[in-house]
């Protein structure tokens, strides 16, 4: 697992909604506090912030990425942030800004370079959400490398599964260190005796997921291949039809987890949805922007003009690895 992010440690844990409470933990993020992320997102990025007692700020995505945008969460910093004592603080809200947490849709990778300077100005740490971004790289380095944290999942409907299961990973070797204890019923190692220094969590992932996981990545190559060259053949089929299959940006390597077509409108996207569905071809629609959901709906957000436009435009097709 290390090889894979090539970060200095990784820790398996149950799943990765679980390894994303931990992370946004271990970077501080606590009861009231806020953290900067995204709303164009499968909802655990976003349960994972609430299990720890903090707000999501939902910043808007590029159209670009599908991610959070560095050039919208520096705007909204600029317009609602002050650092006081160099902690950041929403002037809005009054709450401290604990974290941001971008996440790389369906393996594209965000733009890191800027996200991570601007983040750095403000001294925001980042925890990458690299759920479904397993293998995928930018300028070289694998996803999940770049944040103060990272991680990812083995979920079932993952490139690699191990039925359930997930990891962090860092290249901050106190903080790993910290992730096992924590995710381990915070227990300090001892041959016999029970003493446990913190409140942890039983989120280790179990041995019979983890023998599955070590077989399944060594398969990762592989899977990544066929997805690839599966990609290669979507993108030379819908051009011939005139339309627009989501490729991989310069700079970046995707790993395809699911493929995506940017239809014209949401008309196009409803009647693309409903005759493939009838013909027994399953595509879906890129999921409903997480403010919308009455539980998410009084949060902090942004314009999301970007986040707007792809949530009425985007379809996964079908992207298995076989
Ligand atoms: C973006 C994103 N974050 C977090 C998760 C949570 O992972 P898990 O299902 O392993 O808990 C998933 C997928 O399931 C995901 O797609």
């Amino acid at each position: 697992m290390t090889e894979l992010s090539r970060t200095q440690k990784a820790v398996a844990v149950v799943n990765g909604t679980s390894a994303l409470q931990v992370a946004l933990r271990l970077v501080g993020v606590s009861n009231g506090d806020e953290v900067l992320t995204q709303a164009l997102t499968f909802i655990a990025t976003i349960n994972a912030i609430i299990y720890n007692g903090a707000a999501p700020v939902f910043i808007d995505v590029d159209i670009d990425t599908m991610g959070l945008s560095p050039y919208k969460v520096e705007r909204f910093l600029e317009q609602f942030a002050e650092l006081r004592n160099g902690i950041c603080f929403n002037k809005k809200t009054n709450k401290r800004i604990a974290a941001c947490m971008p996440m790389h849709t369906f393996g594209f990778p965000v733009h890191l370079d800027e996200l991570i300077e601007v983040c750095n100005k403000w001294n925001i740490p980042v925890v990458e959400d690299a759920a479904e971004s397993i293998g995928s790289e930018y300028k070289g380095k694998p996803t999940g490398s770049f944040g103060n944290l990272g991680v990812f999942s083995f979920n079932g409907n993952k490139i690699v599964t191990s039925g359930g299961g997930g990891a962090i990973v860092t290249n901050d070797i106190e903080l790993g260190i910290k992730a096992k204890h924590l995710t381990t019923t915070a227990k300090v190692p001892h041959p016999y005796e029970y003493v446990h220094d913190d409140i942890g969590y039983n989120f280790r992932m179990p041995n019979l997921n983890a023998a599955l996981a070590c077989a399944q990545m060594e398969q990762l190559d592989s899977f990544i291949q066929n997805k690839r060259s599966l990609a290669l053949e979507y993108n030379t089929f819908f051009k011939t039809k005139g339309i627009n299959f989501r490729t991989e940006l310069p700079n970046t390597k995707a790993n395809y987890w699911l493929m995506c077509l940017q239809l014209d409108n949401k008309k196009e996207r409803d009647i693309f949805l409903k005759e493939t569905n009838e013909n027994k071809v399953m595509t879906r629609p890129i999921w409903q922007l997480i403010f919308k959901s009455p539980i998410y709906s009084g949060f902090q957000r942004d314009a999301q003009e970007n986040a707007i436009y792809l949530e009425e435009r985007i379809v996964n097709i079908p992207s298995s690895v076989r």
